[in-house]
């Protein structure tokens, strides 16, 4: 399972393979008409400018899941009877069973960015793999290598059971047909749930699960505890690592029961912090990109003034520079100007204002009221915006 992943390589080899630039020329888009060159803009999405963790955090993640398929050789004797008796093997193993593998915990407020880092790490490796023979002997089987789903707002752990399954379904390509492990098990109950994801997982040596937004399950803080133990038991049984991500919440849910915060954090912890550096580094990596006919370079003085409008906040500094930038082009200006960035932000980044308000206050409290007060879903990787 690990020979069919890349040779591990180092931090800096991570941070080159996830920086990602939008095709972008120029002279062509000298060319184009408004209307084209709005259409050609949605390629800035492709622009990633990987965070300071971003090296450190792979590595951590590829250690993990590596390390969780030496513990499990599928050609071992030993392992493969393990992989028929999974219900079993839950019931007796509670929570405070022996950690077989490890856990990382990603935090970070709303729009920094987490969703996109833990999707563009674990996309670096192929996430279905078919094997027919290894060393010559015959042995069928498809690698899962990532798993990666949404905790549902509100949810049930019923419903986070079945996104699990459809995921496992399409990272190993069951989806429609008659081996599909979602249609055929959503009326199952949670318990038959479990064990029917647990040999799947097995089955498909799933590498690592990745669940996004946990704090979201529940708004009570029993429910999200029960979830969180429901994880914990599930990745324990099919011996498979998990990486979760959230916002501080997370923390604050979990910080009173130890055991739990400590399970979370046993493969790593990880901050995306708001700080001047990036979001500098971030503009600036983003002027490199303009439809306008005549490019501008921000001065220092014009990159901190667009720094207090964001607050450093990823996703509020990349949709107010396509913004500005959409602005510019419908108003037929060749350059972008400041007017520009102060109307989007009276506009466009308007309903945040109260969120970034809070931010540019200060003080213990600001994160978390900036949390509070950040519009739901404003910030979701792959939205229209
Ligand atoms: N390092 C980066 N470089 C370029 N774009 C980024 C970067 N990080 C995030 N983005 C973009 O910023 C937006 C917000 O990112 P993302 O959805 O990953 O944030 P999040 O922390 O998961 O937020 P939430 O808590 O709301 O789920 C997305 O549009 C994403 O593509
Ligand atoms: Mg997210």
């Amino acid at each position: 399972m690990i020979e069919a992943l890349d040779p591990m390589g180092t931090p800096e080899d991570a941070v080159n393979d996830l920086m990602s630039r939008p095709d972008f020329d120029h002279e062509y888009i000298h060319h184009l008409p408004t209307s084209m060159r709005l259409l050609d803009m949605t390629a800035f999405d492709e622009l990633y400018y990987p965070p300071e963790i971003a090296g450190s955090f792979a590595e951590s993640v590829d250690m993990l899941i590596r390390a969780a398929y030496a513990r499990r050789n599928p050609l071992e004797p030993a392992v493969m009877a393990d992989l028929y008796n999974k219900r079993e093997l839950m019931k007796a193993q509670g929570v405070h069973g022996a950690t077989l593998a490890g856990m990382i915990l990603l935090v970070g407020n709303s729009g920094m960015g987490k969703t996109r880092l833990v999707r563009a790490v674990l996309g670096r490796m192929p996430q279905g793999i078919v094997h027919t023979k290894y060393a010559g002997t015959s042995f069928n089987a498809t690698q899962v290598t990532w798993l990666s789903v949404d905790a549902p707002i509100r949810g049930s752990q019923k419903g986070l059971m079945l996104r699990m399954l459809s995921a496992l379904d399409e990272a190993a390509g069951l989806s429609g047909t008659p081996a599909a492990y979602g249609p055929l098990h959503h009326k199952d109950s949670v318990d038959s749930l479990i064990g029917t994801f647990g040999t799947a997982a097995a089955n498909h040596h799933l590498g690592v699960l990745h669940v996004d937004d946990l704090q979201r399950i529940s708004s009570l803080r029993s429910e999200k505890y029960t979830a969180l133990q429901f994880i914990i038991q599930l990745a324990n049984a099919v011996k498979c690592p998990v990486i979760f991500s959230g916002t501080p919440d997370i923390e604050q849910d979990y910080a009173k029961e130890f055991e739990a915060i400590r399970r979370m954090c046993s493969g790593g912890y990880f901050q995306l912090k708001r700080s001047k550096e990036f979001g500098q580094r971030l503009l600036k990596a983003a002027f490199k990109f303009q439809w306008t006919n005549t490019p501008v370079q921000p001065t220092d003085e014009q990159i901190a003034r667009l720094r207090t409008y964001t607050q450093d906040i990823t996703s509020v500094t990349l949709l107010m520079y396509k913004e500005a930038q959409r602005l510019a082009l419908q108003n037929g200006d060749a350059q972008l100007s400041s007017e520009h960035f102060r109307r989007v932000y009276h506009t466009t980044l308007r309903p945040m204002h109260a969120a970034l308000r809070a931010l540019r206050r200060g003080g213990a409290e600001a994160e978390a009221s900036y949390e509070n007060l950040f519009p739901q879903n404003a910030s979701r990787s792959g939205d229209p915006t």
